[in-house]
């Protein structure tokens, strides 16, 4: 493609997404295809000649579209969100452009130095602890997601638990990791990457709000000490997936610290909350952490990949993730003045991230980003009223911020049937999650395009389609 064939079809591409997010709100917000009807449409054998560019775009709107659940809908309620907006996208389209691998601070300057900057910059926008700092002994690093960032932390929480491979003592199958019954799979995940092996995971019980019970993981520590094994690693969670509760951060730090644990706190989504002074409640202890992550790719308007990763001691993720083969020595490595961060993270390769994190924040500003949030709330907190009032439904958990977890109040399997009749209308899109064991609907608002007209409408439709199934 030449430059000139490159800017024809560019400016193709970038119409077409702004046309896009025109009309996002009028498809089925989640896709109603069939499995396996995307791959009927497409061509058993790729194409011999090269194709025009304008035919392939023609193929997302005919083919690929149908087979997309829209998540920049106003009317997408799922899981988390994932945001997306205009910087964002421009500066990964920027950072597709460059082609560069910040692998090295070698490999492009740029790319490792606006990202400490820009991590330095959430420690003070956020209101993080100072030992995140790049200035102090610890710092923080973009990595894809919040798994990977939990994994290394594990990792290095392993390490330091067996001193780093030179206590002969310090065997793996010894460590146990703690974390709430309400904490989300990635830990398992990473607990299996890890080699520590399920057995040595324990679901620590949780109280009437979902929280993790600090005397529960206590007892849970001291049984282990009891038996020989070797606590090494806590992880607790600030806004759960299913339900957005609060481990009590002070609580769990204290012990953390008695016993020399690593602290590794998750708030994937609700870390975001905190560049407004009246949620900052939700990092409430998070001084005694060893590492904590939160993902802009969630509710901070930056796409989908962005995991902010963050460690009070990057010694400790050095030592444990730190290889250095003879094609990867240069000088400023070598010079000590220099941040490399694939030390930081399990792939050697990484793409310039921090230029959509960059652009995100300087469009919107902090007040534009806080103004983001409160809207979010705002709206989730409209939500809850409405249901609250209504004696048909009933919450099912506390909902402080942007999510509200629900549910009518008759049988699951009728609760099941609502959620399939809401969703396959293709109005909106919501999930479930199970609490105190019974089928609960999940609505979390984090759109930018959601307004009150959504919410109002969203309920209504609820509640008529409730009167439809019961
Ligand atoms: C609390 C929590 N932790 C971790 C994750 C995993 O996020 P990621 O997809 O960034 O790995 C999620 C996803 O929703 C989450 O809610």
């Amino acid at each position: 493609m030449t430059p000139e064939e490159f800017r024809k079809a560019g400016r193709e591409v970038i119409d077409w997404i702004a046309d896009y997010y025109e009309r996002v709100g009028e498809f089925p917000v989640m896709s109603q295809v069939a499995p396996g009807d995307i791959r009927s449409k497409l061509p058993d054998n790729p194409p011999h000649e090269g194709e025009a560019f304008g035919d392939v775009m023609r193929d997302i709107e005919d083919i690929i579209l149908p087979g997309i659940s829209h998540w920049q809908s106003p009317n997408f309620y799922a899981f988390f969100p994932a945001n997306a907006s205009g910087p964002a996208i421009l500066g990964d389209l920027l950072s597709s452009g460059l082609g560069v691998n910040g692998m090295l601070w070698a490999t492009s300057p740029a790319c490792t130095e606006l990202e400490t900057h820009i991590m330095d910059w959430l420690v003070k926008m956020l209101d993080l602890p100072k030992k995140f700092l790049s200035s102090s002994n610890g710092g923080g690093v973009i990595h894809d997601t919040a798994s990977s960032a939990t994994l290394c932390a594990l990792l290095a929480g392993r390490e330091r638990a067996t001193n780093y491979g030179s206590n002969k003592s310090g065997l793996k199958s010894e460590l146990t990791v703690y974390t709430s019954n309400q904490a989300h799979s990635s830990l398992e995940k990473a607990v299996k990457i890890a080699g520590l092996g399920k057995d040595n995971l324990r679901l620590i019980e949780v109280d009437e709000t979902f929280a993790m019970k600090s005397e529960t993981l206590s007892a849970a520590i001291e049984e282990d000490l009891k038996n020989g094994k070797k606590p090494a690693f806590v992880c607790a969670t600030s806004g759960t997936t299913s339900s957005t509760a609060f481990d009590p951060l002070p609580q769990i730090g204290k012990i953390c610290k008695e016993k020399n644990i690593w602290l590794h706190v998750d708030a994937a989504m609700t870390g975001t909350a905190a560049l407004c002074p009246e949620f900052r409640w939700v990092h409430e202890g998070l001084e005694m952490a060893d590492s904590y992550c939160f993902n802009p790719h969630k509710w901070m308007l930056t796409n989908f990949d962005c995991d902010a990763f963050f460690v009070s001691n990057r010694k400790a993720l050095l030592t444990t993730l730190s290889i250095l083969p003879e094609y990867l020595k240069n000088k400023p490595s070598k010079s000590d003045a220099v941040i490399d961060y694939r030390d930081w993270q399990i792939p050697l390769g990484r793409r310039f991230r921090a230029l959509k994190l960059w652009f995100v924040i300087r469009h919107y500003g902090i007040k534009g980003l806080k103004a983001h949030v409160r809207k979010g709330v705002e709206l989730g907190q409209l939500f809850k009223s409405f249901v609250e009032k209504d004696d048909r439904f009933e919450i099912m958990a506390p909902a402080p911020l942007n999510l509200v977890c629900f549910r009518a109040k008759t049988s699951d399997e009728i609760n099941e049937a609502i959620l399939l009749k809401l969703n396959s209308s293709g109005k909106m899109y919501l999930t479930h999650t199970k609490l105190n064991n019974k089928y609960t609907l999940r609505l979390c608002v984090g759109s930018p395009l959601t307004e009150q007209s959504n919410i109002e409408s969203t309920w209504h439709r609820i509640t008529e389609t409730y009167e439809n199934e019961k």
